[in-house]
């Protein structure tokens, strides 16, 4: 047979986060080496368990998720999501019939850009971005076109730099609230002035609020649709992180807003959800349970375990010298600074890839985030407190004596 090749469409597909340095960090793993991943956000993994009563609904439901269900998903889950947006984050108006269910909000993603690009629409997306949008996006032959995130400023977009970059071929604006990998929560002002912008241009807002409950201290969020009622908002969410469930697979997108003029898009959405038949049935039936949680989730408050995790990496972190980051308020993400003066780094995936042959952590650069610079990298911090403590101070010995040529 002759070679077989990928199509050309996956010629600038990336997805760092499960990408060499990963690959090379499962190579030592296999030869016997003892790797300390803080590289991905699956909490199971890390003995984070899912809460006990959501064992229960996949219990209970075993058989009847035995067969398919409607394309969009149960009525009981689109029914629980639509009853969570109105009730809980504030969205006007949302009914069943404006929920999708998918195979987690991965497939969700790649769905709803597979409907709404056209060859050559351009996608504002973060920078740093969770890089699944990015992929997503090229994959659609659709271009991502980056706006900024501010550190200065809490991690929050840059809305002069959003109003820069619009152009006659945009179609739509991302937010990623909370951030992965910042772990920001943006204000109100910034998402009232981004909807602004949406309407002024008459572009399609996109909102991955797959964090939206993994949030410390019990601070407040805000679903952009709950703000603006009138523009054409898909609000993306799930249960693999607010319920430590990554590995059932349950996301959803609502369809919130004006519904007129949304019925042909809706239609596509269908199309595609029918296409790939139906989501994991068993996940879905865990959805009503899932969310008649009040929380907070006491992992998440002062002295449970994410929140002692994030103390812990934030301040051993700020400790290195020539190393800093914002303490995140939400997620299992810190993403930090390393001052290039002092570590003249040019190449980050270098970088972690020498860490890791070095100490044997595992990291993901900041490049893999389509963030521009090579001073940036992404801890997850779900490994406990301890471990942490140790890695920061591992990264500490690294950084002293590292340099590239
Ligand atoms: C911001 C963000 N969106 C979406 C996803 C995809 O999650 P899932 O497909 O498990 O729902 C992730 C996973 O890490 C994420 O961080």
């Amino acid at each position: 047979m002759s070679k077989l090749v990928t199509a050309s469409r996956l010629d600038n597909v990336n997805y760092d986060i499960r990408g060499k340095v990963q690959q090379e960090a499962n190579h030592m793993i296999a030869e016997g080496i003892d790797v300390l991943k803080l590289n991905i956000g699956n909490p199971a993994a890390f003995q984070m368990w899912a809460p006990p009563h959501t064992h229960d609904a996949i219990r209970e439901h075993l058989q009847e998720a035995e067969g398919y269900s409607d394309s969009r998903g149960l009525l009981v889950a689109r029914q629980a999501v639509a009853d969570y947006c109105v009730k809980r984050k504030r969205i006007e108006g949302v009914t069943a019939d404006d929920v999708f269910m998918g195979n987690g909000v991965s497939e969700l993603i790649q769905m709803t850009l597979t409907a709404l690009l056209n060859k050559g629409d351009e996608v504002l997306i973060p920078s740093p971005d969770y890089p699944l949008w990015t992929a997503c996006v090229i994959l659609e032959q659709g271009t991502p076109v980056y706006y900024a995130c501010d550190e200065e400023s809490d991690w929050n977009p840059d809305i002069a730099d959003i109003r820069r970059k619009i152009t006659d071929k945009t179609r739509a604006i991302v937010l990623i609230n909370p951030n992965n990998p910042t772990g920001a929560i943006y204000d109100d002002e910034a998402l009232k002035e981004i909807a602004q912008i949406a309407r002024e241009h008459d572009l399609i807002i996109l909102s991955d609020e797959t964090y939206d409950r993994v949030i410390m201290d019990g601070l407040p969020h805000t679903s952009i649709a709950a703000l603006a009622p009138d523009v054409v908002t898909l609000t993306f969410n799930g249960l693999s992180k607010s319920h430590r469930l990554c590995g059932y697979r349950v996301g959803w997108v609502v369809v919130c807003g004006p519904k007129e003029g949304t019925e042909e898009f809706r239609e596509g959405l269908y199309l595609l959800a029918s296409m790939r038949l139906c989501a994991n049935v068993n996940g879905q039936y865990v959805v009503p349970d899932a969310l008649a949680d009040e929380g907070p989730d006491p992992v998440m408050m002062p002295g449970g375990r994410a929140w002692e995790q994030r103390n812990a990496i934030w301040e051993s972190i700020n400790e290195i010298p020539g190393v800093s980051a914002v303490k995140p308020k939400a997620t299992f993400y810190i993403f930090p600074k390393i001052d290039l003066k002092k570590y003249p780094i040019h190449d980050d995936e270098q970088f972690a890839l020498d860490f890791l042959h070095q100490k044997h952590i595992l990291v993901v650069n900041g490049t893999g985030f389509n963030w521009p610079e090579h001073d940036h990298f992404r801890i997850v911090f779900l490994a406990e407190a301890e471990k942490l403590r140790y890695a920061a101070r591992e990264l500490g010995d690294f950084l002293e004596g590292y340099h590239q040529d």
